[in-house]
Formats: structure tokens, C-alpha cells, sequence
């Protein structure tokens, strides 16, 4: 199947990931149907991405029509069943190795034989996802990076079975989508959480130690390194549960480096998940501004 095919486009988990990315697809012209455990919850999304075409019509950077048009191509649906009208599966659901295993096994009773079903894991290895499938070799790992509309970033993940052909799809349709795709071997992490995380953890080790305040060290990196953001707020931002589940895997898939400081524990343990709940290592408003 090559990118012309590709018509409409399954998103499983209508969050801020799957939000953005049905986004992206529907701004570059192609129908989405956006999946949730509930029609409630994938409506919400697609609420979601109406407030962030708003905001860029109000910014001109988008007409009235092209954002009705956008909006109209993004269907809600209860469930992945719908997927069978799918010729591409994006998964965007929780990062959570069993949660993902169990969703892969769904979307491949859901699709049809030949389509590419790409995981939008940050960490997760697509060789064991995979294995869930009667299709690995139509298995890849599609890494968009938050906030999707805005990075230009999307890891295509290859595992020694894939399809050169999958891996090729999953390319050109990041492409199409304004995106930079790089291919990376399915290793832990793969290129960018691996290093991001390195940075996020160090950074709250930090702040446990006392070295300086999260704002301070936010500062450093921001002025000293030309980061557009610190490592902490970029925490807040992806969510703290998000960020102690991809350090939980790394621990066991490369070893302690990655192991989660008991800070970032006990706030996910407190509900201090960064923005979506206001408060992580800043405390925001309830109009996303941090204080
Ligand atoms: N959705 C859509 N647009 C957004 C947005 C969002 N959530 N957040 C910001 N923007 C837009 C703004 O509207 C603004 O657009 P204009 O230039 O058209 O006005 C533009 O982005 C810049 O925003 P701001 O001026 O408000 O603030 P900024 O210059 O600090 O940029 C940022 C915000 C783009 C998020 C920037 O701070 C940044 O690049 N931060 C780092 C983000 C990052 O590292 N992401 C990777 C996260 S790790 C990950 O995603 C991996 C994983 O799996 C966990």
C-alpha cells in the first residue's frame, strides 16, 4: 500500500497525544477516526483539537473554512472496531507495556490484513509489541513528540522484522504530515526519550539534593544551552506519570541510570502530574499558565 492509499487513519487514544496527532493528520487533508474507551472520551478529544484550531484561526494562521473542513474529517468512535475502515493504525493510548500489548492484539482483529499498525510508544520496544500481532512485519513505532502540532520530530522505530516497505509508509506519511522523520533501530528509549530523560532525571535529582531550585535549573539550561524549554518544565508538560512510566521501563530494559528519583515518585503518587493537573515542579492555572 503506498501514501496515496492511505485515505483514512485510525488514532487509538484520544489524549493529548492522539489529540495532536489526529490534528496533524486531519490539517494535511486525510479523514481520522478517533478512538477512545468511550464515545464520551473521543469526543473530548476531538474537542480538544477544535480549541487548538481555534486558537490558530484566531492567530491567522488558518481560515474558518479550513478549520470546519479539518474538524469534519475527524470522526469519534467508541472503540477500535471502527478500525476496519482504517488504512493506517496509529495507537496513542497510556504508556503502560500491558495496556499497549492488550491494544495491539485489538487493532490487529481490528484492521485489515496488509495495513501498518504503528505505536506511538516513547519507549516501549516495538519487537515485543509486535510479537502481540499476526503482522510484525506491519508493526512500527511512529514517536510524535508533544505538543504534536507544533514539533517536527516523529521517530520511525524499526524492529528486525519490519517490512522495509511498513517502515517506508510510516516515513512518507510523516512526511505528508510536515514532519522530520528519522528511523531508529528498536532500542530502549530509541534515540529521543532515551536522552530527554537522561536530562529530566538528572535534573530532579538536582532538586532533590538541593542544588538549586526547578526554576534555576530550568534557567541553566534554557540561557546556558539555548534549551527552548528547562528539563523540569518539559516534565510538567509531558506529565510526571508519563515520564516515571518511561523511566520504570528503562530501568528494566538498560539498567539504574534511568532509575526514577523518589522525588518524582511521590508526587505522581500525590496526583502532582504537571500541568494536566496543576501542579508538578511548578503549579499552573487553570488556563495552563505557569505560576
Ligand atoms: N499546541 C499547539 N500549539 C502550541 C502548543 C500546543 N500545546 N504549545 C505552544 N504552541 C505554539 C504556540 O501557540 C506558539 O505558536 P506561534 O509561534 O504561532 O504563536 C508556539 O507554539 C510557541 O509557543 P509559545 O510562544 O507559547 O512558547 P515557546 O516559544 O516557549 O514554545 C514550545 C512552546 C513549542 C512548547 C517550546 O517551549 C518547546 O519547544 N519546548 C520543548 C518541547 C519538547 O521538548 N517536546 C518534547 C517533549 S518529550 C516528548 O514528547 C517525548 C515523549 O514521548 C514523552
Amino acid at each position: 500500500m503506498g501514501i496515496e492509499a492511505l485515505k483514512t487513519i485510525g488514532v487509538l487514544g484520544a489524549g493529548q497525544m492522539g489529540g495532536g496527532i489526529a490534528q496533524v493528520v486531519a490539517q494535511g487533508g486525510r479523514r481520522v477516526l478517533l478512538a477512545d474507551l468511550d464515545l464520551a472520551r473521543a469526543e473530548r478529544g476531538r474537542d480538544l483539537v477544535a480549541k487548538g484550531l481555534a486558537k490558530l484561526v484566531e492567530k491567522g494562521k488558518l481560515d474558518a473554512p479550513s478549520r470546519d473542513a479539518a474538524l469534519a474529517r475527524i470522526v469519534p468512535v467508541a472503540g477500535m472496531e471502527a478500525f476496519a475502515e482504517a488504512d493506517f493504525a496509529i495507537e496513542a493510548a497510556t504508556e503502560n507495556l500491558e495496556l499497549k500489548r492488550k491494544l495491539m492484539r485489538g487493532l490487529d482483529q481490528a484492521c485489515r490484513e496488509g495495513v501498518t499498525i504503528a505505536s506511538n510508544t516513547s519507549s516501549i520496544s516495538i519487537t515485543l509489541l509486535a510479537a502481540e500481532t499476526s503482522r510484525p512485519q506491519h508493526v512500527v513505532g511512529m514517536h510524535f513528540m508533544n505538543p504534536v502540532p507544533v514539533m517536527k520530530l516523529v521517530e520511525v522505530v524499526r524492529h528486525p522484522g519490519s517490512d522495509p516497505a511498513a517502515v517506508a509508509l510510516a516515513v512518507a506519511l510523516a512526511d505528508k504530515l510536515g514532519k522530520t522523520p528519522i528511523v531508529v533501530a528498536d532500542a530502549p528509549g530509541f534515540a529521543s526519550s532515551r536522552l530527554g530523560l537522561a536530562l529530566g532525571l538528572e535534573a530532579m535529582r538536582m532538586v532533590e539534593q538541593g542544588v538549586a531550585s526547578a526554576a534555576d535549573i530550568d534557567t541553566a539550561m534554557k540561557l546556558g544551552y539555548g534549551h527552548p524549554m528547562g528539563p523540569l518544565e518539559l516534565t510538567d508538560l509531558v506529565g510526571l506519570d508519563v515520564r516515571l512510566g518511561i523511566a520504570d521501563y528503562l530501568t528494566s530494559a538498560i539498567g539504574p541510570a534511568f532509575a526514577p528519583p523518589e522525588i518524582l515518585r511521590a508526587k505522581v503518587a500525590d496526583g502532582k502530574l504537571g500541568k494536566k493537573s496543576g501542579e508538578g515542579f511548578y503549579t499552573w492555572t487553570a488556563d495552563g499558565k505557569k505560576r
